[in-house]
């Protein structure tokens, strides 16, 4: 083989790739078109906007500078590639209260508003994508759902349940002091010892906020719902 040949051989390899996996993507996904709604599939017309709300833009920068999607994805992917959408309430919720199962894959507008799409390194906890739908409807019914992430963030491993948790505590983004006449509205609940009291950090906020904004089961045009197939009657 004559270097010339293996030059060649070697850009193909790398660059047929590359094409596929990083430009063909990025030209399809930086501008996407809006979805039009149809009479017939979506019983109305008009264009799909979706809507999130929180602090979506710093928050998804505190979760990326804290590595959060080195463990967590935020990607429920097709059944074709894996069995997500019938893992426990992580494509939407299996049985909402209002609008009964509400699973379907992820798609790119599922981002929107996000500089980069989280969608992670690997998977060593649960994919994140609907977590903000899992705290409110599950974890901490009837109970303010921040204090629940505030909870986690701190110590992850303080449910009995999750004793054995590896998700690392991240409470060098809380600051405990001393009262010192009034207590602090923002102190925590569980966070009051003696005269200490445990204050989250503007950063915990905007990610807190950030992780109750993870609802990413809102419905979206029939052309564009793959969900699991919904029983007749
Ligand atoms: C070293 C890997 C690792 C990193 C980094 C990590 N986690 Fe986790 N996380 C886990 C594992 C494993 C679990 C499952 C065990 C549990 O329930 O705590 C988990 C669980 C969770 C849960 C509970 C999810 C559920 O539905 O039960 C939340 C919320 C969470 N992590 C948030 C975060 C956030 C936010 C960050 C970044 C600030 C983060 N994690 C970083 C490994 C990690």
């Amino acid at each position: 083989m004559s270097l010339r040949t293996f030059i060649l051989g070697l850009s193909a390899s790398f660059g047929i790739a590359w094409l596929a996996i990083i430009v063909v993507p990025f030209i399809k996904m930086r501008d996407l078109a809006p979805v039009q709604l149809t009479e017939a599939a979506d019983g109305t017309t008009g264009i799909f906007f979706p809507k999130r709300s929180g602090r979506v833009a710093d928050g998804a920068q505190i979760y990326a500078e804290n590595g959060c999607y080195l463990c967590h994805t935020q990607v429920v992917r097709p059944t074709y590639a894996g069995n997500d959408l019938y893992r426990a309430d992580w494509g939407g919720l299996k049985a909402d209260p209002d609008r009964g199962d509400t699973r379907r894959e992820t798609n790119a507008y599922d981002f929107f508003g996000e500089k980069f799409a989280q969608i992670g390194v690997s998977r060593m906890g649960p994919d994140l994508s609907n977590l903000g739908r899992r705290v409110e409807s599950i974890y901490a019914v009837g109970k303010d759902p921040s204090q629940w992430l505030y909870a986690h963030l701190y110590n992850p491993r303080q449910e009995p349940q999750r004793w054995k948790s590896t998700c690392p505590s991240f409470r060098f983004l809380f600051t405990e002091r001393k009262i010192t006449g009034n207590s602090s509205d923002d102190a925590l609940p569980f966070g009051r010892h003696g005269n200490k009291e445990l204050i989250p950090d503007s950063d915990a906020k905007a990610l807190v906020s950030y992780l109750l904004s993870l609802k990413k089961d809102q419905p979206v045009p029939a052309s564009m719902n793959f969900g699991p197939p919904k029983k007749k009657g």
